[in-house]
C-alpha cells in the first residue's frame, strides 16, 4: 500500500494491523552523462515499491530532496543543508509518531544522506533522553545496495567500472523503473577517476562528467530487473525482522 494513494480511513485501518512504515529517502542530483538526476530516490522508491506490492506493508512518499551540496556544480542538482535535512526527517519521523507508527524504516539510496539521517535519529532520540520519557518508536536506516544478495549481484553483473557514483547499478535500477528515459551515451574516459571530494567546485574539477570510478553505460534496464529482484527479497526480510522487533 502507498500512504500517498490511500486514504485516511485505509491508513487507520492499516495501524490496525501493523505500526510499520517504509519511507525511501534519496536525493536530487548529477548522475553523470547518462544518469537520472533522480536516481537516489528512483532507487529505493521502485525497491520499496515492489517490495511492498508482495509483502503487503506500507511506504510513505519519497523523500526525494537530500544531502548532495557537492553535486550542485552540475545543473539540476537540488540540496538541503544537513541541518535542514535533519530537522525535515524529523518532523517526518514525529508526524508518522503522532498516528501511532512504531517502526520507522528508511531505504536510503544516497550516501551523502546516511550522516544526516543517523543524525537525525540521535537528535530525537536525544530529546525524549532528555526529557526522561520513554521513546515509543524505534527507526532503522538501509542503504539499498546493503541488502542482502545486493552488492554480490552488483559485482557478478559488473565486474569492472561498477564504481562509487553514477554505478552502473543504480543506473540499470533507474532504466529499469524508467525505460523511457534511457539514455545512450558514451563516457570518456571509459571508466571515470577515483578519488575524494570537498565542494561543489572541488568535486567538478575532480570528476568533470559527475562520475566516480564507474562506467554507467553498461547499464540496461534488464540488469536493473535482475538488482531490484535480489533488492526486493532482501528487503522484505529485513522490513519484517524489524517490524517484529
Ligand atoms: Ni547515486
Amino acid at each position: 500500500m502507498l500512504l500517498n494513494t490511500a486514504s485516511w480511513p485505509e491508513v487507520d485501518a492499516y495501524l490496525k494491523r501493523s505500526k510499520g512504515i517504509v519511507i525511501p529517502i534519496g536525493s536530487t542530483e548529477q548522475h553523470g552523462p547518462n544518469g537520472l538526476l533522480g536516481t537516489d530516490a528512483i532507487c529505493p522508491e521502485v525497491i520499496a515499491r515492489e517490495a511492498a506490492a508482495e509483502a503487503g506493508f506500507l511506504v510513505a512518499p519519497t523523500f526525494s530532496v537530500g544531502s548532495a551540496q557537492h553535486h550542485l556544480g552540475f545543473a539540476g542538482t537540488i540540496t538541503l543543508r544537513p541541518s535542514t535535512m535533519i530537522a525535515a526527517i524529523n518532523d517526518w519521523i514525529d508526524s508518522l509518531a503522532r498516528h501511532g507508527f512504531k517502526r520507522m524504516y528508511f531505504l536510503n539510496g544516497h550516501g551523502g544522506n546516511i550522516a544526516p539521517i543517523a543524525t537525525a535519529f540521535a537528535e530525537n532520540y536525544a530529546a525524549w533522553s532528555l526529557d526522561g520519557d520513554v521513546c515509543p518508536f524505534k527507526c532503522r536506516q538501509r542503504n539499498w545496495w546493503e541488502l542482502d544478495g545486493v552488492m554480490s549481484l552488483c559485482k557478478e553483473i559488473f565486474p569492472e567500472g561498477d564504481g562509487s557514483h553514477a554505478t552502473a547499478s543504480e543506473v540499470a535500477v533507474t532504466y529499469y523503473a524508467h525505460p523511457e528515459a534511457v539514455k545512450n551515451v558514451e563516457m570518456s574516459p571509459k571508466i571515470a577517476p577515483e578519488g575524494d571530494f570537498t565542494d561543489a567546485a572541488n568535486y567538478r574539477a575532480t570528476f568533470p562528467d559527475g562520475r566516480i570510478g564507474s562506467d554507467p553505460s553498461q547499464a540496461t534496464p534488464e540488469k536493473g530487473a535482475r538488482l531490484v529482484a535480489a533488492a526486493k527479497a532482501g528487503l522484505i526480510r529485513d522490513v519484517e525482522a524489524f517490524f517484529k522487533s
